[in-house]
């Protein structure tokens, strides 16, 4: 028997319509999202990494219902109402916590609101999500100007915890702290994944960050995934050349060999992107077949064991070691 995931989205689009003032008639798109297929199972770790504007942060709060598809599904395969299936940690803790509400009542309004606590019950639901997440009862009654960076995001996790969800999906969640603070709060992630067994959707632009938490990792390109596959493997060994240009432009002062290239030129509009594969336009190995096919989304043969699929017409020659460069991105 196999068990389902727990989350299945099936080719999910994201698009918004721009207006633009001499053309009304016209019907252009923002494709945020474009096609996005994707699994999660119970308890695990999802990593999305891209460029700012590729799409994560609209694909999350579609996950989160904060946002409809255009097309296609997001599926939970779990029942009960959607509060105890997803919650969400925002990137910015200052601007996602209600600054005229003391802890207690951020940890408990949820629980209040959808009742699962009584009145009575308040103080003791809010301590115990306070210990959950490494603080203690003189944060009750303090408001989240008070706090540090890393407390208010301690505060945060805590909030999406309330409702015991199945899923918690923090987008951007440590970019904003303090690296060494990071840390602490990445640990502390982990921590609660191996206490409660809560599956984590992790977007982050930051590959450090996301090999650090991620059990599988899927890399967005201009709002569709380009590879995805054990976190481990894809950052070490990508087969795609926009994860090569991704890892090649992270500082790494251990890396001695020099990076393949580092990625150049712009992300295309997203309101007309290029035919073909969307990455051909700063792909050192673009060929004719890339300007006008678009390349699926398949297993990398020279990573089959590990179950990798990129979406590029080169994929497999790309996985077996460098090839020589068949044009000059712009710079
Ligand atoms: N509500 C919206 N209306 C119009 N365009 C949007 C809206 N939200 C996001 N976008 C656009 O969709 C694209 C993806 O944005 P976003 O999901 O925020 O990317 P990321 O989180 O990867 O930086 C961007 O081009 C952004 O400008
Ligand atoms: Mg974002």
């Amino acid at each position: 028997m196999t068990t389902l995931p727990l989350l299945q989205i099936r080719n999910v689009s994201v698009w918004f319509p721009v207006a633009v003032a001499w053309q009304l008639r016209a019907r252009r798109h923002v494709k945020a999202v474009d096609g996005v297929s994707l699994e999660l199972d119970v308890g695990q770790t999802l990593g999305i990494v891209g460029e700012s504007g590729c799409g994560k942060t609209t694909l999350a709060r579609t996950i989160v219902g904060l946002e409809r598809p255009t097309a296609g599904d997001v599926v939970f395969n779990r029942t009960g109402p959607r509060y105890s299936l997803v919650q969400m940690v925002f990137q910015d803790p200052l601007a996602s916590l209600n600054p005229r509400m003391a802890v207690i009542d951020i940890l408990t309004e949820g629980l209040l609101a959808h009742d699962l606590i009584r009145s009575g019950g308040v103080r003791e639901a809010a301590l115990g999500l306070l210990a959950d997440v490494g603080m203690d009862a003189d944060a009750l009654l303090r408001y989240p100007h008070e706090f540090s960076g890393g407390q208010r995001q301690r505060i945060g996790i805590a909030r999406a915890l309330a409702l015991k969800p199945a899923l918690i999906v923090c987008d951007e969640a440590v970019s904003m702290l303090d690296v060494s603070v990071r840390v602490q709060i990445l640990n502390l992630l982990r921590d609660l994944q191996a206490r409660h067994g809560m599956a984590y959707l992790f977007i982050a632009h930051d590959l450090g960050v996301v090999r650090y938490i991620a059990d599988r990792i899927a890399v967005m390109y201009m709002g569709q995934i380009v590879e995805q596959g054990p976190a481990e493997v894809v950052l070490r060994q990508p087969s795609h050349p926009y994860t090569m240009a991704l890892r090649a432009s992270a500082p790494d002062p251990f890396r001695k060999e020099q990076a393949p290239f580092v990625l150049a030129g712009d992300v295309p509009s997203p309101t007309d992107p290029p035919p073909g594969c969307r990455f051909h336009t700063r792909c050192p190995y673009v060929i004719d077949m890339c300007r006008s096919a678009k390349p699926p989304l398949e297993p990398v043969a020279a990573r089959s064991a590990a179950c990798v699929s990129a979406a590029c017409w080169r994929k497999d020659e790309l996985a077996c070691g460098p090839l020589p460069a068949t044009s000059m991105p712009a710079r």
